[in-house]
């Protein structure tokens, strides 16, 4: 429920389990008042704001010492008018300066939640699933208008934050900065919680209480990258996976952010994020109106899990869409670990026989069908099929893997152009660059520009022409290098710095275009594994390759931190070879299961290679896999040991109704005179009775919970266990 308080001008945005309340005051500034726990009214007046703090505060009326907006919470802090902590925005005028006024002109609420222009959203299906607030702020001297807009999902128990700026004015104006959201906390009694990480080591947790200082999580990279997610969470102190409190902010964007945490002398907190205003700007001529991607901001006193079930919820059914948002996702076979770019006809349909032979229900085809790609050196651009591999073409190779009962699916890195290339050659402007600087490359490959709309029509038609020409069930978009010489060939001087914004708007035109085209067609993204794991993507492509590490143990840290998060479904995780290739680890094939049949499951190996023995486990994990599978993608998942903070991780999916759970259990090194180890399982019904489906055991739910499971005590490294529990009469 939004209420609005007329008589204090108060707005209070009441979700299920919390409250985000601010106030309009004095001659129209935006005081944040509060965010927490919910509460039924808010009463304290905003006189209780005031702290009455003299030195160097700077005092708009100056017959008032008392009032300073460098002392008070606000809903988005300008520059230049007396807060001296960063500000949400900054705009330059045609007279160089870069201070603005925005104060309070009017408000709107209505059912539903309009959806954001060319960016990718949290959506609605039905209006009363949502309420939002717009709040227009404007600055009377240049004619700026900015509209704030809050969509609360009371269901979800989540709000989303985004900003428009829209030109009323007569002046050519410069968006300097533009954040999503920045919120004012009246302590620093917080733990910081990030994902950092890099190639094949993605997702790490950092937890670390906040300092006297600013402390910056951002990409400079021109995606959201592999070193830090787009995201943070505030703990209060003590928060643990269940207890405590928890304010996350997940922004939906897949190109440059940052998000800053500031600590201010007074030991309040100042916490924003949004598009990276470094490198960027944006000339908003008169007229025009610039939108910032969206926030989604969680509250839960239910430790970093209750935080983590909001998002996993609201990404999978609100962010998410499509066909595939609420079917289940087939078990795969990608032949990228088992060929890399040396593979024929013969090669492939050997390997779609053994995987259709042990249930396996789609075939990808990776890198290096096209062009003349026999390694990462040519090609990229040129998406027509390589005879000499495939002498057949796409569709019969296509139609040949429908007749063993799986569907065909094919891997594209569409952004990116090889310098070796006829689509180079004949556009050597197509990529970002800048004049007279050379043309960095990375995997020897450009970047294409996708702010120039011929560009994104090519790419639409290159794809289109694949994409229609045979059977294909499923796509890998792959893109593996960052940018360098950020520049449009097309783009005037004054609108150079607007390139890697407006490269992610031409992303998502694609995007939007090709999905809609192809609706049947599922999607999985991919950026050397999980470089760009963001909820901006989550929204065209409801699954992502989570990393090109395949390492069992290494996944348990990859897959334990992107679920604080991302639900397992969106997680794509494959069983590969052993040694591994990445790590050179030798683990069993049972945890190498276990951890893949965490996520989205599926293989990327020779199957052509295993063992009998090994060929008959294969059969019985992907069998398997397809009984847990609604419970996986479906059910509720809950961390219970973490692999940051020891040798053995354990978690569990319940299914909705609680009526049947599975837990997964890995100890990463073998343990001498190894001590009674109890698991006590998460998320049950105490008052339901539950049969282990192995042993045919009945215990209460309440039992497993509080008395728990003892862990057996076995020798060896990387071994795993799993339980499976249905709810008995
Ligand atoms: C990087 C991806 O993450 C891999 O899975 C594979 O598709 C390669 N690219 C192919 O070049």
């Amino acid at each position: 429920m939004i209420l609005f308080d007329k008589k204090r001008c108060l707005f209070h945005l009441q979700g299920k389990g919390f409250s985000y309340v601010f106030q309009v005051i004095r001659e129209g500034y935006l005081a944040h008042l509060y965010w927490g726990k919910k509460v039924k009214e808010y009463r304290e007046s905003s006189p209780l704001l005031f702290v009455n703090r003299g030195g160097f505060a700077p005092n708009p009326d100056p017959s008032d010492r008392t009032f300073s907006l460098d002392n008070i919470p606000l809903e988005y802090p300008a520059y230049g008018n007396g807060d001296f902590r960063h500000p949400a925005y900054q705009i330059q005028l045609e007279n160089g300066s870069t201070v603005t006024d925005l104060r309070y002109h009017s408000y709107r609420i209505h059912k539903g939640k309009s959806k954001l222009k060319y960016l990718p959203a949290t959506y609605v299906e039905h209006e009363h699933e949502a309420e939002t607030l717009e709040i227009v702020l404007i600055d009377k001297v240049i004619g700026l208008w900015v509209t704030l807009s809050y969509t609360l999902f009371e269901k979800y128990n989540a709000m989303t934050r985004s900003v428009q700026f829209h030109n009323k004015g007569k002046e050519n104006l410069k968006i300097l900065r533009a954040l999503s959201s920045s919120v004012d906390f009246r302590d620093d009694q917080f733990d910081l919680l990030t994902l950092y990480g890099s190639h094949t080591n993605e997702r790490n947790i950092s937890r670390h209480p906040l300092a006297m200082e600013m402390q910056v999580i951002e990409s400079r990279r021109g995606a959201s990258s592999l070193q830090h997610d787009p995201f943070f969470a505030l703990l209060r102190k003590g928060t643990d996976e269940t207890r405590g409190e928890s304010y996350g902010l997940s922004f939906v964007y897949s190109g440059n952010f940052q998000a800053q945490v500031e600590v201010d002398q007074y030991h309040t907190t100042r916490a924003s994020i949004g598009i990276n205003s470094f490198d960027f700007s944006w000339l908003l001529t008169p007229k025009e109106i610039f939108q910032t991607p969206e926030v989604v901001m969680v509250y839960s006193d239910q430790g970093i899990d209750g935080m983590s079930q909001t998002y996993h919820h609201l990404y999978r059914e609100r962010l998410c869409r499509g066909l595939y948002r609420d079917r289940i996702r087939p078990i795969l076979i990608n032949n990228w670990e088992a060929t890399y770019f040396k593979f024929n006809e013969k090669k492939i349909e050997e390997l779609a026989d053994e995987a259709s032979s042990l249930g396996i229900e789609l075939f990808v085809l990776d890198d290096g069908w096209f062009g003349r790609r026999d390694n990462a050196k040519s090609s990229l651009g040129d998406w027509v099929v390589d005879k000499r591999k495939l002498p057949h073409g796409l569709n019969r190779l296509a139609k040949r893997i429908e007749g063993k009962g799986m569907a065909f699916g094919l891997w594209f890195e569409p952004e990116m152009v090889s310098p070796d290339s006829q689509l180079y050659r004949k556009h050597p402007d197509w990529c970002l660059h800048v004049p007279n600087r050379p043309r960095t490359v990375a995997r020897n490959q450009l970047v294409l520009d996708l702010s120039r709309q011929d560009v994104c029509e090519y790419l639409i038609e290159a794809l289109s022409n694949v994409l229609s020409s045979a059977l294909i069930r499923y796509v890998k978009w792959d893109m593996n290098r960052h940018m360098t010489e950020i520049g449009s060939a097309l783009l005037p001087p004054e609108r150079q710095r607007e390139t890697a914004h407006r490269y992610m708007l031409g992303l998502y035109y694609v995007l939007e275009v090709i999905t809609s085209k192809y609706p049947k067609i599922l999607f999985e993204s991919c950026s050397s594994g999980g470089g760009r794991y963001d909820p901006g993507m989550l929204y065209y492509m409801p699954q992502v390759w989570a990393s090109d590490n395949t390492d069992a143990i290494s996944r348990l840290k990859i897959q334990f931190g992107t679920s604080i998060i991302y639900p397992p479904i969106t997680m794509g995780a494959h069983v590969s070879t052993v040694p591994n290739h990445q790590v050179g680890r030798i683990t069993p094939l049972e945890t190498r299961g276990y951890v893949a049949m965490s996520g989205n499951f599926g293989y990327e190996l020779d199957l052509t290679k295993l063992s009998k023995k090994e060929k008959e486990m294969v059969k019985k994990q992907v069998a398997f896999y397809k009984e847990i599978r609604p419970l996986i993608q479906f059910g509720t998942f809950h961390r219970i040991l973490s692999p940051f903070e020891g040798n053995e991780t354990a978690w569990i999916f319940v299914s909705p109704d609680q009526d049947e759970f599975i837990c997964f259990h890995y100890r990463v090194l073998a343990v001498p005179a190894q001590p009674i180890r109890i698991l006590k399982l998460v998320g049950l019904n105490p008052d339901y009775l539950y049969k282990d489906v192995n042993t045919g055991k009945v215990f209460g739910g309440d039992e497993l919970m509080n008395v728990g499971i003892t862990l057996p005590i076995e020798k060896g490294d990387f071994l795993s266990h799993m339980w499976r529990f249905k709810k008995y009469n």
